[in-house]
């Protein structure tokens, strides 16, 4: 049952540590960190919540993304097949695995579509699209283009055919590959948003405002976003790092890589955040902006900037490549699935989830716009009811039963096995991630779940 069935003849590898932290950190840094986490750290009023989100990062999403690794690499398959390796042909535990497939597929539908809109802001910010345009403006060009029923859909089926570009040609000679060129453009253009941010004047009201705690902006509902947002960001829950864990060689220390991982996580969140908060701050804008910040807010500022035009084109590539390496992670779930279980080659499980997916996303996309009468449900869009069921449902739910999975049933023993590689490594802190997994854990996401759901 508790088999090691990679093939090493089959099955392919990571070819290096450095290949799975920029792989998996690929996953990892994506409009989550740029769109959303400088967005929700301006609602929360800025130091005081990158605080809690520190704290929850390193006490529920390193357990969390640690577990995932444990039973993606014992499991060594999709995963499905991981869960069904490790607990048994019919073990309820394999709901685990199926709906990580749901939330995976579900999450890239609307994923792509915001994707999409960063493509269109490339190339809106080359024609200069933004110059000499109020505020106003540029949110009614925002929401012009992203209710209307063409060009958002066009943008999203683009994006998603280098996505399933990349998926199409594999683990190694991809996704692999893709992540290697891709992560280090990343982490340039970011850091010459940075210097950029923080050489004009007026910049220290946005670096107070991100390094300088003020507790009483802080509210329990800000604990929460802080702990929801730690899952989406380290892309728990939805069985990637569960598949990427599978291509992790047997004597890779799991936890030392998990734990590089949230590091490189967490350093470019708090980059986009210093790339972006200084120059809000510098041209008087308010920090709280919401959704908006980073399409309609930053334009804006951008066209006031010395400069600011090539930093307008190099934002918005940084957030479409960010997304690029996020959303294969993304399909490779169900690819995986698909190739391994069902035993349909790769090169069509990719192309037809892929045009499933999509096909979800361009209905997500419509429902924000002409069509948004006919596709709300709920009381809810499309869109958003795609966004609340996976990030606020079967995230949580996934990220669970990853925990419950190897505090419970792989136990002790088998966790540390697998954490000291058969005994061969010395790992500190196993009784800590084990009690973590075992109850701290849990406990703090069946309260954020409750708290989604409006039930406590
Ligand atoms: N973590 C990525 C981000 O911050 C998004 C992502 C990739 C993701 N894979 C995921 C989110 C799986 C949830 C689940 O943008």
């Amino acid at each position: 049952m508790d088999s090691h069935n990679r093939d090493p003849q089959k099955r392919p590898l990571f070819s290096s540590r450095l290949s799975i932290i920029t792989v998996a950190a690929g996953s990892a840094i994506g409009l989550g960190n740029i769109w959303k986490f400088p967005y929700i750290t301006g609602k929360n009023g800025g130091a005081a919540f990158i605080i809690v989100y520190l704290c929850c990062i390193a006490l529920i999403g390193l357990p969390v993304l640690i577990s995932d690794f444990i039973i993606g690499r014992r499991g060594g398959g999709s995963v499905v097949s991981s869960f069904r390796a490790l607990a048994g042909e019919r073990s309820p535990w394999l709901f685990g695995g199926f709906i990580a497939l749901f939330g995976s597929a579900t999450v890239l539908s609307f994923y792509g579509v915001v994707a999409g809109w960063s493509l269109e802001y490339v190339v809106k910010a080359a024609s200069n699209a933004f110059s000499g345009k109020t505020p106003a403006e540029v949110g009614t060009m925002f929401n012009d283009f992203v209710t209307s029923p063409v060009a958002p859909i066009v943008c999203q089926l683009v994006f998603m055919s280098i996505t399933a570009g990349v998926v199409y040609a594999g683990v190694k000679k991809g996704i692999e590959a893709f992540s290697k060129v891709m992560m280090p453009v990343l982490v340039g253009i970011i850091v010459l948003l940075c210097f950029r941010s923080i050489t004009l004047p007026g910049a220290e009201g946005g670096l107070a405002f991100l390094f300088k705690p003020d507790f009483s902006k802080l509210s329990a509902a800000g604990v929460l976003d802080a702990l929801g947002h730690a899952f989406f960001t380290l892309s728990l829950g939805v069985g990637t790092m569960i598949t990427y864990g599978s291509y992790i060689d047997k004597d890779e220390h799991l936890a030392a890589t998990a734990v590089q991982i949230c590091i490189a996580d967490t350093v470019i969140a708090l980059l986009a955040g210093i790339a972006i908060f200084p120059a809000v701050f510098a041209f008087g804008v308010a920090p709280g902006q919401g959704p908006g910040l980073v399409f309609v807010t930053l334009p804006n500022i951008f066209a006031q900037m010395p400069g600011g035009y090539v930093f307008c084109i190099l934002f918005f590539l940084l957030l479409a490549v960010a997304a690029l390496t996020s959303s294969i992670s993304m399909l490779e779930v169900s690819v995986a699935y698909a190739s391994e279980d069902l035993g349909i080659s790769r090169q069509r499980a990719t192309l037809v989830l892929a045009t499933l997916i999509s096909l979800v996303g361009v209905v997500c996309s419509l429902s924000m716009g002409k069509y948004q009468e006919q596709l709300t449900f709920f009381g809810k869009n499309v869109f958003d009811l795609a966004d609340f069921a996976v990030s606020n449902v079967e995230m949580p739910i996934g990220g669970a039963i990853s925990v419950l999975f190897v505090g419970w049933m792989l136990k002790r023993r088998k966790a540390e096995d697998e954490l000291t590689c058969h005994g061969n490594i010395t790992v500190p802190f196993v009784g800590a991630f084990v009690f973590t997994a075992k109850y701290l854990a849990p406990v703090a996401i069946a309260i954020v779940f409750l708290h989604s759901l409006g039930l406590i």
